[in-house]
């Protein structure tokens, strides 16, 4: 049963934010209650094997709708391949002032800057310690505001070694356009440094755990022809796993006009899907294989999803398409890839 079309007007009718928790709220009890169950997606297994690990099918949820690992067990029902929690910080922050949070219907479109608003990583390990999910979950981690730039490889050696027992993955997100200078990290000597710290603990915890957690890096879909081609080959001089492609852009020549254009942030949905799909072409091709891309950015159809998948992902996930769709996405693009 396909409830979204009657809710939609309800939640659009409250502020983006309150939205959102309510939302979430309402899955929460619909699994509390057993009432899921009931609606529950007849999801077929497409099972795929990527970075060492097997996903029960190629669809995603990106970073940023979980970020405190809150609603795993409620979002496991929607029949995803694998979910991404997060971002999570060191040390819990409040993110960015209030309103930042912005929807732009006319798009099929969100403005954000949340700014990593967060309780926390040990709050986040302490919630995926207590749920019964146990498909692929990946942790996508990030510095805190107040951490200087200089010292953001420490805040990110917190953040893996504090989640690599409990992650499938780990996301390295050095692409969010809501941390001051964040995405400087994705550049020059900075990923360089970032990238060889972050193999050499991954190697170490992997001897102290005897298990190999992979490591994938998120990048922007603003970045030039010449700085995707730099990040490929240093993805794969430090043998990391695989790369998410993208986040969201800055860039507003989709939306000019709209009354939220100006609003400072990361837009998503449907004006970055071409963008985001020329990174992952871009990157497709400096890899040539040799390392799996997962693809998101304005995915809100079957068809969207299969062209990501020609452009060269792996797999990939799917954020504000969900917001205007509904879980009925998530059947459709299964249905369709
Ligand atoms: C409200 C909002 C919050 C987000 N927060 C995060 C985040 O914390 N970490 C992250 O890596 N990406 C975050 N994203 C980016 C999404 O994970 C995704 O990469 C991006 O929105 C593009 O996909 P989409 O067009 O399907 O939304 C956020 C996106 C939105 C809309």
């Amino acid at each position: 049963m396909n409830l979204y079309p009657l809710l939609r007007p309800l939640l659009f009718s409250l502020d983006p934010e309150t939205a959102h928790h309510v939302t979430l709220d309402l899955l929460k009890l619909a699994k509390q209650t057993g009432l899921s169950a009931l609606s529950k997606p007849t999801v077929r297994e497409k099972p795929v094997n990527v970075m060492g690990l097997t996903f029960k099918n190629p669809l995603g949820l990106a970073a940023g709708l979980d970020k405190n690992g809150d609603y795993i067990d409620a979002l496991a029902e929607l029949g995803f391949g694998f979910l991404e929690i997060g971002t999570v910080t060191p040390r819990p922050q409040p993110g960015n002032l209030k309103p930042r949070l912005f929807r732009l219907p006319e798009h099929q479109a969100i403005i954000n800057r949340m700014g990593f608003n967060n309780l926390g990583v040990d709050h986040l390990l302490a919630q995926v310690g207590k749920c019964q999910y146990r498909g692929v979950l990946g942790i996508n981690i990030g510095k805190n505001a107040d951490t200087p730039l200089e010292n953001a490889t420490e805040d990110y050696l917190i953040g893996l070694r504090k989640s690599y027992a409990a992650a499938s993955y780990i996301t390295i997100n050095i692409s969010s356009p809501n941390t001051k200078n964040l995405r400087q990290l994705q550049q020059g000597d900075e990923i360089k440094q970032l990238l060889s710290a972050l193999k050499e603990e991954q190697l170490q915890l992997q001897t102290a755990h005897g298990k190999y957690t992979p490591i994938a890096v998120k990048i922007a879909p603003d970045l030039s022809d010449e700085e995707i081609s730099h990040i490929a080959a240093l993805l794969l001089e430090f043998a990391i796993d695989g790369v998410i492609a993208t986040n969201t852009t800055i860039a507003r020549d989709k939306i000019q006009g709209h009354v939220h254009a100006n609003e400072t942030g990361g837009l998503s949905g449907a004006p970055v899907k071409d963008s985001s799909t020329r990174v992952v072409k871009g990157l497709a091709a400096e890899l040539s294989g040799k390392l799996p891309i997962i693809a998101a950015g304005g995915i809100s159809n079957g068809q969207d999803a299969q062209e990501k998948m020609a452009a060269g992902a792996s797999l990939v996930q799917i954020y504000s398409g969900l917001i205007y769709k509904g879980p009925q996405l998530i059947q459709d693009i299964l249905d369709s890839l």
